[in-house]
Parts: structure tokens; C-alpha cells; sequence
């Protein structure tokens, strides 16, 4: 059976400072997630693809589209219900649009036969340290063992049944999740981290959205 890849695209971009939909702001000269659709129809293990998009707002060419949610979860849960067959089931923000066919080929190879979920990921470079519970200025508690340190990104490949059952959590448990990963990880399943350039950046700035086309120009 084919893989199926979920796009979301639902989101409104505010921290972007944009009047429209984040997906569909211009990036190097196209609407942002033409990148990504572009990159999805690429890989031959795919063979649909479903957006979830604004209301009102027509799906690329060659996808499906379906109406998003309020939070990100829903709009990857109203995406997945729209596809009746497709295993595994791949998730992509297209606010990432400098993903690219390797990135999503080692995802979906990624996906062993012991894990739940394989998602793109690059090690953190920087050191990181966690905020102290108490009132007052931001004071450190402790500084994080670097060595074991990943950002998560999307592509996140999923078991379709794996993904449904993150899914049919309650609203409260989606709305607070960042991403569908997580919610595997909360419910006990295995995740395995597949090593991603670090480019496959998210766009939620306009300095991001800079980055992304200077990358962009560059390839
Ligand atoms: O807001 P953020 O950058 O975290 O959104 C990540 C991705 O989720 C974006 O591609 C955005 O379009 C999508 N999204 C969505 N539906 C929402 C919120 C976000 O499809 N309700």
C-alpha cells in the first residue's frame, strides 16, 4: 500500500505580520507551499497527497483539499479522516517549504519495523537550558545534556493507526500538542529521530521567510 502525506496549511501566519494565509505568502517567487507539494510529488512512495487549508481557499493541483481545524492537530485530524486508505501516514507543515524528496524518503524509511513514528529532526547545536519554575526574571533551573538534544521538524511519518488513535484524543490533549508526535510519545509509542539538515527550516518571522529564500536562491 502507498504512502499518503498530509500537508497542513490552515494556519493564519500572524507572528508573520502577513494579511493572508502563512502557507500561501510568496517564497522566492511562489506561494509558500508549492515548495512543499512540489518536494511530496517527487517521492514515488507517495501516492496521495490531502491539504488542509483556509476556508474558502482552492487545493494546488494533484492534491485534495480539505478545510482546516482551530488548532494544528485538528487540521491534521480533518486531513487524515478525508483519506480512507494510505499507510503510512505522513505529516508536513507548509510552513517548512525547504523540505525536500531526500528528507522525506529518510522519513518513510525511517519507519522500522519496531516504531510508531519516524520524524525529521536535527541535532541542536546551541546549548539549552531550562527556565526555573519561580516568579520574578527568567532564571536558569538547569542546563540540558546537549549530546541528546534534537529540533523537531516535519516531515513526522506515522502507522495509520498509530496517527488515528493520537488523533481521537480530547480537544484539550490536540490543542496543547505542537506536534502529532508527541502525542504518540504521550501514549507510550516509539518514535524514532531520522537526522535532517538543519535548513529545513519553519517559517514563523519575516527574517525566517528571508532565510528561507536566500536558501531557496541558493540551490
Ligand atoms: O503556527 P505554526 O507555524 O506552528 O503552524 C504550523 C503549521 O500548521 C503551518 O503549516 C500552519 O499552516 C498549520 N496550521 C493548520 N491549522 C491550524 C494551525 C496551523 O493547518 N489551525
Amino acid at each position: 500500500m502507498s504512502a499518503v502525506a498530509l500537508v497542513v496549511a490552515a494556519g493564519r501566519g500572524e507572528r508573520l505580520g502577513s494579511p493572508g494565509p502563512k502557507a500561501f505568502v510568496m517564497c522566492g517567487g511562489r506561494p509558500m507551499l508549492e515548495w512543499s507539494i512540489d518536494a511530496l510529488k517527487a517521492v514515488p512512495e507517495i501516492g496521495h497527497i490531502v491539504v488542509a487549508l483556509p476556508a474558502g481557499v482552492q487545493a494546488p493541483a494533484g492534491t485534495s483539499g480539505v478545510v482546516g481545524g482551530q488548532e494544528r492537530s485538528h487540521s491534521v485530524r480533518a486531513a487524515l479522516h478525508h483519506t480512507l486508505a494510505g499507510d503510512p501516514v505522513l505529516v508536513h507543515d507548509a510552513a517548512r517549504p525547504l523540505v525536500t524528496p531526500e528528507i522525506i524518503r529518510a522519513c518513510l524509511a525511517g519507519l522500522d519495523a519496531e516504531a510508531d513514528a519516524a520524524i525529521a529532526s536535527a541535532r541542536v547545536t546551541d546549548t539549552v537550558k531550562e527556565q526555573a519554575d519561580a516568579a520574578g526574571p527568567p532564571t536558569v533551573a538547569r542546563t540540558l545534556d546537549r549530546d541528546r538534544l534534537w529540533a523537531i521538524q516535519t516531515p513526522q511519518v506515522f502507522r495509520r493507526e498509530v496517527l488515528e488513535r493520537a488523533l481521537a484524543q480530547p480537544h484539550d490533549v490536540l490543542a496543547a500538542a505542537t506536534d502529532d508526535a508527541s502525542i504518540v510519545e504521550a501514549m507510550g509509542g516509539t518514535v524514532r529521530l531520522v537526522e535532517s539538515p538543519r535548513d529545513n527550516l519553519k517559517i514563523t518571522t519575516p527574517d525566517d521567510l528571508r532565510l528561507a529564500e536566500s536558501l531557496l536562491k541558493a540551490r
